[in-house]
């Protein structure tokens, strides 16, 4: 045993020393594209929000390379000598046989305290024209270009290390690029770990087939949006019409902004709606396009023959249908959020299942989110006339599906109430009237649970102007048993990240759902694929950040403090929670009528 892995060692090290003569890539000068990637510790990063820094230096990571450990010191007291003049330090994981977990083994071990962006695609690796692993790259965070490629020093070689550097090739190319010099071009070639790209050079061998490889994946992740008469503003109907956007798929797919609503999939419960496009997947989709996008010679398309039904409503003829007054919007400018009254005009008492919303105009109908404004909780809350302290009970976003209870579950609409619609609108160039309509879904039968709507928000903030990563905290703390439907986070145009976290009565905690790129335009409310039994004493909490910066492209004045309000130019921090008290039944409910519950929690 001893000896074979010796004799292993032994050819490893030649064949190390073969490959040593391969040339690296002359990336230096050459623009990459944007992307977002998130770190070993899940959290969310895009070049382009970097670009209030001079400069971005990468240093390629990877476990288990002795010159990567080695070097990591020497790049900390770099990063601790750079980092006031507005230089930003990542490392960045490529390897394929690497993950999440072990990549945060690895930091905890090597004490590496940077954020190390986990490129489990291995696109942006690729785009940077990384062979080795301890390589170092600088980049222009305005410009996306390469700076500066090579080792940080000379200090360390395979098998061999000097006491000291007789080159500080990384501090004199940053001192160059803070002092608007060029960057020396003799740099020698950076000793490091060979990074192996079998996507890559497994669709360099062969074409990828776009009957067989490309369109599975556009069936399953984008064509329910992406056809005709579907909500996405182009329709992937043919080879060409794919052909013709691949190049903006190819950006929305390395920036992850499509599919929309992505989480993190390392943590959290699994959820039944989530946009779960595989590393692998999205390694096809861009190779293929980087091929060029082609159809194989006499292939049949098949995009052009598939059937969509777009029915009005997805799920069935609703038994009330409400029309919301029609609303005139202008072609340009900012509009308001609306706060419109509908009545529900009921008769008596009724148990609804679900709502759902048909937008009059999608063009410019951003989202709805419904409140029940029900008589007995006037009473009771008598102060109570704000947003977010009541329940939203069903609402519209692209994406988001109708708000449906299970079929034994529902919510009691009291006679005489009503619903207030909080509606946002964007222009869209052209004047235009939105009809928007609702469908109301009933049970007939009084169903056996009650339904409830929660929040674990905060209202009580002031986001500094320019702060790029205001952490706000909100909390409900369950006071019985409860199960645990759905999470929806809502914030406004400064929103940058949520995440859940039971914190149980026991001690322990588990993360529920973590959004990492909040998207102001996407309202997803995500449904856990089983309810979650939660413990009375559950302290139900949402961690997330508001980015008040130039550089959130959403932000429409980066220069004042932002606070809670109701319209966008004021922000929101709402964790809306679907849940169902153990014990809620219709009969319970209504015979405590007198002692309605405070759900809100705030
Ligand atoms: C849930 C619906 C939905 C899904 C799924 C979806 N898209 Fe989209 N897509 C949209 C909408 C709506 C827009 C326009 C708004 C926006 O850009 O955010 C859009 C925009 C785009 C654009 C144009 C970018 C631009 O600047 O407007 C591209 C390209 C695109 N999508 C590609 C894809 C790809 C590729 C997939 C699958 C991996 C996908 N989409 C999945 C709804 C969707």
């Amino acid at each position: 045993m001893k000896t074979y892995s010796k004799a292993l060692l032994l050819l490893t090290s030649v064949f190390t020393m073969l490959l040593l003569s391969v040339p690296g890539h002359a990336a230096v000068g050459q623009r990459i594209g944007d992307f977002s990637l998130l770190d070993h510790q899940g959290k969310h990063h895009q070049l382009s929000w970097y670009s209030d820094q001079k400069a971005v230096v990468i240093f390629i990571q990877g476990n288990g390379c002795p010159i990567v450990r080695n070097g990591a010191p020497t790049l900390r007291a770099i990063r601790d000598d750079y980092n006031a003049a507005n230089v930003a330090f990542f490392m960045l994981n490529p390897q394929p046989q690497d993950n999440r977990h072990s990549i945060a083994q690895e930091a905890t071990e090597y004490g590496y305290d940077m954020p190390i962006l986990v490129d489990e695609t291995q696109l942006v690796a690729e785009s940077l024209g990384v062979d080795r692993t301890a390589e170092v790259y600088i980049i222009d965070p305005a410009t996306r270009t390469i700076l500066y490629q090579g080792p940080v020093d000379d200090r360390l070689g395979y098998e061999t290390q000097k006491p000291e550097a007789k080159h500080h090739y990384l501090r004199d190319a940053l001192d160059a690029v803070l002092a608007g010099k060029p960057v020396a071009k003799d740099i020698p070639e950076a000793p490091g770990c060979l990074v192996n790209f079998p996507a890559r050079d497994k669709a360099a061998g062969q074409t990828i087939s776009y009957t067989q490889d490309v369109v599975p994946i556009l069936q399953q992740h984008c064509v329910s949006c992406h056809h005709d008469g579907g909500i996405g503003p182009w329709s992937m109907s043919s080879h060409a019409m794919v052909q013709g956007w691949s190049k903006m798929m190819k950006e929305v797919l390395v920036t992850r902004r499509m599919p929309p609503g992505l989480i993190d999939p390392h943590v959290g419960v699994p959820i039944s709606n989530e946009a779960d496009i595989t590393p692998q997947e999205v390694q096809t989709l861009v190779h293929w396009i980087d091929a060029g996008a082609p159809m194989e010679e006499g292939a049949v398309d098949p995009l052009p023959t598939l059937e969509f039904e777009n029915p009005k409503f997805t799920m069935g003829e609703p038994d009330i249908v409400l029309q919301v007054p029609p609303q005139e919007i202008p072609a340009t400018g900012l509009i308001d959020y609306r706060y419109i009254p509908v009545s529900l005009n009921l008769e008596e008492d009724v148990w609804m299942r679900g709502m759902e919303f048909i937008p009059g105009d999608r063009q410019v109908l951003h989202h709805v989110i419904a409140y029940l404004n029900s008589p007995a909780d006037k009473a009771v809350r008598g102060r109570r006339d704000t947003e977010g302290d009541r329940d939203s009970i069903g609402g519209f976003a692209p994406g988001r599906q109708p708000d449906m209870a299970p079929a034994d579950s529902g919510r009691l609409l009291r006679k005489g109430s009503n619903l207030l619609l909080q509606m946002h609108y964007t222009t869209s160039g052209k004047e235009t009237v939105d009809a928007t309509e609702i469908g109301i879904y009933l049970h007939d039968d009084t169903p056996r649970y009650v339904m409830s709507g929660a929040v674990a928000g905060e209202r009580r903030f002031m986001i500094p102007p320019h702060a790029k990563e205001h952490k706000l905290e909100g909390e409900l703390l369950l006071e019985r048993d409860a199960y645990l439907f759905s999470l929806m986070p809502h914030m406004h145009y400064r929103g940058r990240y949520m995440s859940y976290t039971a914190h149980y009565p026991d001690g322990t905690s588990q993360v529920l759902l973590s959004v990492p790129k909040y998207e102001f335009n996407w309202q997803f409310r995500y449904d856990l694929e089983e309810p979650l039994l939660l413990p009375a004493g559950t302290r139900l909490v949402a961690y997330g950040a508001m980015d008040n910066s130039a550089q959130n492209p959403g932000n429409p004045d980066p220069t004042v403090p932002v606070r809670f309000g109701l319209q966008t130019k004021h922000e929101m921090f709402f964790g809306f929670i679907t849940l169902r008290y153990v014990g809620d039944t219709p009969e319970s409910i209504l015979g405590a009528e007198a002692a309605t519950e405070e759900v809100a929690g705030l």
